[in-house]
């Protein structure tokens, strides 16, 4: 894995949020929607892997890795999508969508459905630390992805998962945690949460929330030889959160300059070319 290559990739990504590249006539487009607990993220690349256009939303109609409001879900999806045609010129036909490991047929089709009612032809469903390595590219260790609602852990293995597991823990319990700390509402503890001059403070409060994070890491690992822990997930951005999971595990830990970006950009690269299934 070469950690500045791909932060280097992600900050062009990041770039493409505020100055996304325009229409190139006969190019193909490869777009990667993730429905997340906390955010609605879309990802478009060119066919050589390019970063072309990255937008994102706020959004609270996904709880746990299911859609809990398949028209608001929607709704957001299809604006995220005109916003990105008018600002590019291109027409955005097809996606690669990606859910929690484990999701079953049914709530991986409510995915699915909520990408087709925006408009966009669903290519492929992956899983969402099997999309997040197409970034990353580990061929041993453990990606876990931290969202705001789930942790998402897969063990690679000579380049192969060997091993995938969900569990309900992410930001919103560390939000919660500030929320009870603080007496303020949910929404201004997310708020506190992302504000960089207070993260020192927050930090403390939080720290019990991301240890026990490690110590569930711990247990879906103990029964293999895993020498790196590979950190993706919007979660994971708070300073420092690599050193107690590096701490708590004992294992070396590896996290990108952006890893709220990782999963999204990973389900994007697998947007196949053909349309349909
Ligand atoms: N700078 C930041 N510092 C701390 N936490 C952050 C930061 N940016 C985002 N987060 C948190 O990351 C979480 C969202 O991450 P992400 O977008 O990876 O999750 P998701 O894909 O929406 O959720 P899930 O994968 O669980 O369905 C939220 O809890 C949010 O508060
Ligand atoms: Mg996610």
């Amino acid at each position: 894995m070469d950690l500045e290559r791909i932060n280097r990739f992600v900050s062009d990504v990041e770039k493409s949020i505020k100055s996304p590249a325009h229409a190139v006539k006969g190019e193909e487009y490869l777009t990667g929607v993730d429905l997340g607990t906390s955010y609605i993220v879309i990802v478009v690349l060119d066919s050589k892997r390019n970063p072309v256009a990255c937008d994102m939303e706020y959004a609270e109609v996904v709880k746990d890795g299911l859609v809990v409001d398949f028209t608001g879900a929607s709704n957001i999806v299809r604006r995220l999508k005109r916003n990105i045609e008018e600002r590019t010129g291109i027409e955005l036909t097809k996606a690669a969508i990606a859910v929690p490991p484990g999701t079953g047929k049914r709530d991986a089709d409510a995915h699915r459905y909520v990408v087709e009612g925006a408009g966009l032809n669903v290519t492929a469903i992956l899983d969402e630390p099997t999309a997040a390595n197409s970034v990353l590219n580990i061929t041993d260790g453990v990606v876990v992805d931290i969202g705001g609602g789930t942790t998402g852990l897969s063990i690679f293995e000579n380049g192969r998962p060997v091993y995938t597991a969900d569990e309900p823990t992410g930001g919103v319990h560390l939000s919660l945690v500030i929320a009870g700390q603080y007496r303020i509402s949910f929404d201004e503890a997310e708020k506190l949460k992302k504000t960089k001059e207070r993260q020192k403070e927050i930090f403390n409060v939080v720290r019990p929330v991301i240890q026990k994070m490690a110590s569930i890491i711990r247990k879906h690992i103990k029964s293999f030889k895993v020498d790196t822990v590979y950190l993706v997930g919007g979660t994971c951005c708070l300073e420092g959160f690599e050193n107690v999971i590096e701490k708590e595990t004992g294992i070396k830990t590896v996290k990108p300059s952006n890893p709220l970006l990782i999963t999204p950009i990973g389900i994007a690269l697998n947007c196949s070319d053909k349309e349909g299934d």
